[in-house]
């Protein structure tokens, strides 16, 4: 697509008359370049904040190895010249004025929580890459006319926690939830320097940001396979997540006789068979997940009077997912009555599904294709903090390869060079969509 082509694109929203015109496009000289061995040194030195025995990390949100590496973050911050502070729902905001006071501000970042005995790479390269970004325009003297954020968001493995505060779609009742970290939703906001009691004075409202945009691995094994540089996310999957409880009745395990026992533990196995087939039995990409499980009380010489797990569905259409869980709700029902047991589902929370904007996947194959990029339209089986920005303004996101597809693991490895590349395409579109006026 040559520059005329692509300002057609834009017309139907952008202003794009002076694109070619911008002070960095490589008529004026080549445009600006993050520095990849920084970024890649940053990324080795936050490693240590949770460093797991199996080579990763496990960083749960509110724990004290998150404030260790948001501290880190910190700092990082306050070198690139910016401006950070957390905002009411603990979220890491870090600020950068634009020349242009009438414009809404371009937010950019991810997040530095991980799994339990996850990996190094995952959130950190989205977090790391933007404030390198905010760096480079720094140190080259490079004025945004719009507002700049960098934002590492909390709580992201745990539902979104912090993006969905600012989304406004948090509901009051999910602060009561218990994190992994063991802290409920609302102490571990305390802890990170938040206000649970003022949570909806983060909301932002619709129109409020010009965009969103966030790197991130793959965490699946496309680019890799397919020898891409860089994935142009179409739209991130709608997830929702229960907490089932399956009650029984507990009883001793050697006098009771198998054709008399409510064992707990027994549906919730047939229940995990039932998930699996279910979601199976439709055609399409969405998956279902027993991740959790746990039996009470808990010994080899007692039947299991109750177990709790969790349920997870993903789709990038949310109505699917509603059809799927009244199917798995009708089995659960089925499967209790077959050995008198009762099955309750909980709603944990709840990602809705996500596109993003066309006009910033264009932008970012202009940005990728300008750097000598291969590139890729894809979706994300993943959530992501975009999502929750969705609802507020233009998201774009961008994907670099995961090598062997493997995430939430130890295991989980991007190559510098892909994490250089995909902190020059973030650099690259923000700055295009500087240009267009995203308003
Ligand atoms: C986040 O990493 C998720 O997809 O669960
Ligand atoms: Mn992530
Ligand atoms: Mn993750």
């Amino acid at each position: 697509m040559n520059r005329r082509e692509f300002g057609s694109v834009l017309a139907g929203g952008l202003v794009s008359s002076s694109f070619a015109r911008h002070r960095w496009l490589p008529a004026r000289g080549q445009p600006p370049r993050v520095n990849g061995d920084r970024l890649n040194a940053h990324l080795t030195a936050i490693s240590r904040f949770g460093a797991n025995p199996q080579g990763g990390v496990t960083r749960l949100a509110y724990s004290d190895a998150d404030k260790l590496g948001r501290d880190f973050v910190l700092g990082l911050m306050r070198e690139a010249r910016l401006e950070p502070s957390i905002d009411l729902a603990g979220n890491i905001v870090a600020r950068r004025s634009g020349s242009d006071a009438s414009l809404r501000p371009l937010l950019f970042g991810s997040h530095i929580d991980s799994v339990p005995e996850g990996g190094n790479y995952d959130g950190n390269v989205g977090s790391l890459a933007a404030i390198e970004v905010a760096r480079t325009l720094a140190e080259q003297g490079i004025t945004t006319r719009h507002p700049i954020q960098v934002v590492v968001w909390q709580n992201e493995e745990g539902g979104l926690y912090g993006s969905r505060a600012v989304s406004g779609q948090l509901t009051g009742n999910e602060l009561t939830n218990v994190s992994r970290s063991g802290k409920t939703i609302a102490d571990g906001i305390v802890f990170l320097g938040g206000d649970p009691t003022r949570i909806a004075e983060a909301r932002r409202r619709k129109g409020e940001i010009a965009g969103y945009l966030e790197l991130h691995i793959e965490q699946g094994g496309t680019l890799e396979r397919e020898k891409l540089d860089i994935g142009i996310v179409e739209g991130i999957v709608g997830i929702k997540q229960w907490e089932v409880t399956v009650s029984g009745f507990a009883n001793h395990a050697g006098t009771t006789p198998m054709d008399q026992r409510h064992d707990a533990l027994l549906a919730a196995a047939k229940f995990v068979e039932a998930v699996n087939r279910i979601v199976r039995s439709v055609p399409g990409r969405q998956v279902g997940t027993v991740g959790r499980i746990q039996a009470y009380p808990g010994a080899p010489n007692v039947i299991p009077g109750q177990v709790v797990c969790t349920l997870e569905l993903r789709d990038l259409d949310d109505a699917k997912i509603v059809t799927l869980y009244g199917r798995i709700e009708t089995e659960a029902r089925r499967i209790g009555e077959e050995n008198g047991t009762s099955f309750a589902f909980k709603s944990l929370h709840e990602n809705v599904s996500a596109p993003s904007d066309p006009r910033v996947r264009t932008l970012i194959a202009e940005a990728s294709r300008e750097l000598g990029l291969t590139t890729k339209v894809m979706p994300s089986g993943a959530g992501h903090d975009a999502q929750a920005m969705a609802q507020l303004g233009p998201m774009g996101m961008i994907f670099i390869p995961s090598i062997g597809g493997i995430s939430h693991s130890p295991r989980e490895l991007s190559r510098p060079a892909d994490i250089t590349n995909g902190a020059n395409v973030l650099l690259a579109t923000l700055l295009r969509m500087d240009e267009a006026r995203f308003t």
